[in-house]
C-alpha cells in the first residue's frame, strides 16, 4: 500500500484541544494585528508588547486542561505501526504533537517553547516565559532570547526536507489549516505533481480546497483516527 506519507497540521488540529485558532471565528488574528505580533518589524518596533502576545499564547498553552486531543494521539499511533516513512510537518507552535508522542515532527513556524539567540540563532529550551531573563549563554555579553517562532517575511524552517518528502511521497494529507499562508499553502501542488494521494481533513473548505483529490469534512478529532485505522489497515484513502 502506501510507502511514504507526509502530514501537514495547521491550528485546527489543536482547536478541539482548546487552543485558538488564526482565522476562525474569535481567532488570533480578529484579536491581534499581525504586523504588530507576528513580523519582525513588529518585534524591532515593541518588544514587549511581542512578548505579551507569546506569553498570552504561553500561558494559554499551559493551562490544566490543555492536552493532546484524539487527532494528536492518532497521528502518533501511525508513525509507530506504519512500516513506511511518515514525516509530519506542523504550522503550530504548540507543542500537543510532542506529548502525543510524535517523534519525526518538523515545526516549520518554530516553537512557542523556545527562545532563539538573535546573534547566535541558537535556541534555547524556555523555563519561564519571555522577559528579561530569558538570556542567552552563547554570548557575552548575554543576548536577550526572542521567541523562536517564524513571522511574516521570515523563511519556515526545514523546507529542503519538506520539499525532499513531497517530491517522494504517496500520500499527502492536510490537517486543519485554511491553506491560505505560503509556502505551506503549496504543499499540495508538489504533491499533486508528484501523482500522490491528496486529502483535505477540515472543518470546511481551506483555500486550497480545489487542489485536493479527496476531502473529509468534519472534526479532526473524529476523522484522523478513522483515517488511520484505515491506513494502518491496508486500505487506499479515496
Ligand atoms: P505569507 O505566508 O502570508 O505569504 C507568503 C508569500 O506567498 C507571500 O509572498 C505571498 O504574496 C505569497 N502568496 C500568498 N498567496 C499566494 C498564492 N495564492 N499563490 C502564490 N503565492 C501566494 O507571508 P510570509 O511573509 O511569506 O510568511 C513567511 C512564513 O512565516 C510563512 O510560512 C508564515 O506561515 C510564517 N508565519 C508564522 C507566524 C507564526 O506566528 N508562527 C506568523 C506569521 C507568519
Ligand atoms: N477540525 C478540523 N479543522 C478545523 C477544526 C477542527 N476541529 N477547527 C478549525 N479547523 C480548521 C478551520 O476550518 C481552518 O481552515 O482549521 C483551519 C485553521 O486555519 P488558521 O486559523 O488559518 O490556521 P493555520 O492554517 O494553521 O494558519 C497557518 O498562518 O498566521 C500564520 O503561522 C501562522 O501557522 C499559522 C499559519
Amino acid at each position: 500500500m502506501y510507502r511514504r506519507i507526509v502530514i501537514l497540521t495547521g491550528a485546527g488540529i489543536s482547536a478541539e484541544s482548546g487552543i485558538q485558532t488564526f482565522r476562525d471565528q474569535d481567532g488570533l488574528w480578529e484579536q491581534h494585528h499581525i504586523e504588530d505580533v507576528a513580523t519582525p518589524e513588529g518585534y524591532a518596533r515593541d518588544r514587549e508588547l511581542v512578548e505579551r502576545f507569546y506569553n498570552l499564547r504561553w500561558q494559554d498553552l499551559h493551562r490544566d486542561d490543555i492536552a493532546p486531543n484524539a487527532a494528536h494521539v492518532a497521528l502518533a499511533k501511525l508513525e509507530r505501526e506504519f512500516d513506511g516513512e511518515v514525516l509530519l510537518v506542523t504550522q503550530n507552535v504548540d507543542n500537543l504533537h510532542e506529548l502525543a508522542g510524535s517523534k519525526r515532527l518538523l515545526h516549520m513556524h518554530g516553537e512557542l517553547m523556545k527562545g532563539r539567540c538573535p546573534q547566535s540563532q541558537q535556541t534555547f529550551n524556555l523555563k519561564e516565559m519571555f522577559g528579561p531573563d530569558n538570556v542567552c549563554t552563547c554570548c557575552i555579553p548575554a543576548e536577550r532570547l526572542r521567541p523562536h517562532i517564524v513571522w511574516f517575511g521570515e523563511m519556515p524552517f526545514g523546507m529542503d526536507t519538506i520539499h525532499h518528502a513531497l517530491d517522494e511521497c504517496d500520500l499527502f494529507i492536510a490537517i486543519g489549516t485554511s491553506g491560505t499562508v505560503y509556502p505551506a499553502a503549496g504543499f499540495v501542488d508538489i504533491a499533486n505533481h508528484r501523482c500522490a494521494q491528496t486529502v483535505e481533513v477540515n472543518l470546511m473548505p481551506a483555500d486550497s480546497h480545489s487542489q485536493f483529490q479527496y476531502h473529509f469534512t468534519g472534526k479532526a478529532g473524529e476523522i484522523v483516527p478513522q483515517l488511520v485505522d484505515s491506513i494502518l489497515a491496508g486500505e487506499v484513502v479515496g
